[in-house]
């Protein structure tokens, strides 16, 4: 392998190492005055964008979901659900009395050359696996004659609706880049390809994950209101007053409500605590300029800031030894799966760390102080990430007058949370909840609970499926 020789520019790497740290430590610093008026930046964006189409990096989408399942939704429809490294297919029983049966077919990764191919190539291998998985349905799934299959459709990337079964691509994020498909029909594109791979099904709603979360949420929790993904991306979506959306100009919904996708992700403030790895990261990336808040708090992003710096810490302070190691190089080789449990290492001698360090990067018997190292930059970045995203939640309970008093009373407002960060990243995720329980305050925190939604977009995206079917 090619050994890259490097020079070190203090005789004292220890000292250089050091400093480094407390660079990192002073540039990621996010006291609760920070992530206040990262709050209030959120919540004039969100006003924002709700005042007119672009007025605002918030897009805060239209999603033409006035009404969130009620437990009525009888039958058998399908979801499918596309937007991280991983789709899938669910099939889901409606009984009429809240109850779901459900079977999940498995998860499919996306081959990555599929993620920056063609869309005929993504949505051909799409409906190739629906038809797998409708070949072998048993007759008891089997639908009246003449009646047709549906699906709810959970497109995680930002969409501009034009109805509840319809939208055309906005931009694509998370490592997604297939530039033919920006500005079409994403219904109308999986519809072709299922014609194509002989699947009869229709697709009955497209919804983005956060608002499947959403549903799927309040389906088992009518205190749901507000819905955040943390996985590959981040994302919230939530109830608005219909009259607080001066660009809609569409009917006036019976429930005054609609669900607003905001695509946070693409959030960005003169506040945030941005530092030269996300200024490094943003502009090396697919997306530059794109998705800043995503960038710092989300999964595909988090063990990438970590080998930034790592890597600024071998070339400077010689933190590995007298040579980088080569594949440390390597743009996304440390996944945040990985960082996580380095983080979360309890023993003695951080074993974990030392066996990452070797099996991923190639780096034989650290020391423990360079382990140690490592897991205080796991520590300072995963740390940051969730007292942002926190931030950002404080954002919408603020704009929906959830952190404040309504008649006299505090309001209960439950988040339905979902995605692979939240779900396995335990620092991140007690971190997340601390810090949001700090930032409300005593009173308010009893009030507010974040409740794991786990497969909750999919089975929201099926109960949208039914409650807009067409044969009701
Ligand atoms: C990205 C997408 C957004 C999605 C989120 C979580 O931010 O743009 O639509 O909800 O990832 O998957």
């Amino acid at each position: 392998a090619l050994i890259v020789r490097h020079r070190v520019r203090n005789s004292n790497p220890c000292v250089k190492s050091a400093n480094i740290l407390k660079e990192l430590e002073e540039k990621c610093a996010t006291p609760a005055s920070k992530l206040r008026q990262i709050a209030d930046a959120m919540t004039v964006e969100m006003h924002a964008g709700l005042a007119s189409e672009g007025g605002s990096k918030l897009k805060m989408l239209i999603t033409y979901v006035d009404n969130l399942p009620t437990g009525d939704e009888e039958g058998v429809f399908y979801a499918l659900d596309l937007g991280g490294t991983n789709f899938r297919v669910l099939r889901v029983q409606l009984s009429g009395k809240s109850v779901i049966e459900y079977k999940e077919f498995a998860e499919v990764s996306i081959p990555p050359h599929l993620m920056v191919g063609t869309p005929d190539a993504l949505f051909d291998y799409i409906a190739a696996e629906l038809a797998k998985f409708i070949a072998d349905e048993s007759e008891k799934f089997h639908l009246p004659p003449g009646r047709q299959r549906e699906l709810g459709f959970t497109f995680s990337f930002p969409v501009l609706q034009l109805s509840i079964d319809s939208g055309t691509l906005i931009r694509w994020t998370k490592g997604f880049s297939i530039n033919d498909m920006i500005g079409k029909d994403v219904v109308a594109e999986l519809t072709k390809a299922m014609d194509r791979q002989g699947v009869d099904m229709r697709v009955s709603a497209l919804v983005n994950d956060t608002v499947g979360t959403l549903a799927g949420g309040k389906y088992d929790n009518k205190d749901v209101a507000i819905a955040v993904i943390l996985g590959t991306g981040s994302n919230a979506a939530y109830v608005e007053r219909a009259q607080a959306i001066p660009k809609w100009h569409g009917p006036h919904p019976k429930s005054g409500e609609m669900v607003i996708n905001m695509e946070w992700g693409n959030f960005k403030s003169s506040h945030l605590p941005l530092t030269e790895y996300d200024n490094t990261l943003d502009v090396e990336s697919l997306n530059p300029g794109e998705q800043i808040f995503e960038k710092m708090i989300a999964g595909m992003y988090l063990g990438e800031l970590l080998r930034r710096v790592l890597y600024r810490m071998a070339e400077e302070a010689a933190l590995f030894g007298d040579t980088v190691p080569p594949k440390l190089k390597t743009q996304f080789i440390l996944r945040t799966p990985e960082m996580s449990a380095m983080h979360h290492d309890t023993s003695p001698d951080l074993k974990v760390v030392g066996e990452k360090l070797k099996d991923i990067l190639g780096i034989p018997d650290t020391p423990l102080s360079t382990r140690k190292t490592v897991v205080e930059i796991c520590n300072i970045i995963a740390t940051r990430g969730a007292r942002l995203a926190a931030a950002g939640i404080l954002g919408i309970l603020k704009k929906t007058g959830r952190e404040s008093f309504r008649d006299g009373e505090i309001p209960n407002t439950v988040i339905a949370m979902d995605g692979g960060l939240y779900e396995h990243y335990i620092e991140y995720r007690n971190c997340l909840e601390n810090t949001l329980n700090e930032l409300v305050g005593e009173n308010f925190a009893k009030h507010i609970k974040l409740i794991l939604s786990n497969d909750g977009s999919g089975i929201g995206a099926a109960l949208l499926a039914a409650s807009h079917s067409q044969y009701i």
